[in-house]
């Protein structure tokens, strides 16, 4: 099957198991100007059965761009939950600001703007409950930054899930040496040399082509 197929199958999915997918805020990002780099909307509704099978109330994102898997996670979370979100690019945060909104969801989502290497640090020093669920998804050459720092800001048994950790089969391409595969196979060897953590990472295709998300969770 090719990469056309996947994208029948996975609209095949969104049509059965979850509908219509939200593709307005799709649209709205897409008139925007931004990347369609959002997770697809099987991923979507898979990220927020994980944060609902773990009961999630609070939510770390690193990388909103317009909000599309907040959304999800935002849903996930409940009214009495949080998301917290980390996006670089102010206009990003703004679109992401009006979709979340727009769908009702917008109290419970702070958005946070600035470089996450810089926002992080002022999250753990505000010491505020742990978070259930990371969700890392921004610059890829941070990626073991970005777990070390979920690391501190979590509790034993949140998990902590990684994008694009597969870059169509590029993370094992000996030649692909960019620092975003590099970033890539480093987060993949701190998962697996971090005693506190516990991970798998899996392939995945669809309308995103092929690609994959690391899973792991926090250890007692
Ligand atoms: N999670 C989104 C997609 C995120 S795309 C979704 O699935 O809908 C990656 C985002 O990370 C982009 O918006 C980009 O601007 C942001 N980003 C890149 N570098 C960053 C950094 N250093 N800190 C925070 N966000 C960053
Ligand atoms: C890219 C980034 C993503 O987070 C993603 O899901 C797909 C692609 C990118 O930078 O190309
Ligand atoms: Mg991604």
């Amino acid at each position: 099957m090719t990469e056309a197929g996947w994208n029948d199958v996975d609209r095949y999915l969104t049509d059965t198991l979850i509908g219509e997918g939200d593709s307005d805020v799709l649209e709205a990002n897409s008139a925007a100007g931004l990347p369609a780099i959002d997770v697809s909307a099987p991923q979507g509704k898979f990220l927020s059965l994980i944060a609902r099978s773990i009961r999630a109330r609070r939510v770390l994102e690193i990388g909103t761009l317009g909000g599309y898997s907040t959304l999800w996670l935002a849903r996930a979370v409940g009214p009495e939950g949080q998301v917290v979100t980390l996006e670089f690019e102010p206009r990003h945060a703004e679109v992401a600001r009006k979709n979340l909104d727009g769908k009702g969801v917008g109290e419970r989502v702070d958005i946070r703007v600035g470089a996450a290497l810089e926002t992080l640090p002022v999250l753990a020093q505000e010491n505020g409950e742990p978070f259930d669920l990371v969700f890392i998804d921004a610059d890829k050459v941070n990626n073991a930054d970005y777990v070390r720092w979920a690391l501190r800001l979590t509790r034993p048994g949140s998990v902590i899930i990684v994008d694009n950790i597969v870059r169509h089969g590029a993370i094992v391409d000996p030649a692909a040496d960019d620092p975003s595969t590099r970033g890539s196979r480093e987060v993949l060897e701190l998962l697996a040399a971090e005693p506190r953590l516990d991970a798998i990472g899996l392939q995945t295709v669809g309308s995103k082509g092929w690609d994959g998300l690391a899973y792991a969770i926090v250890l007692d």
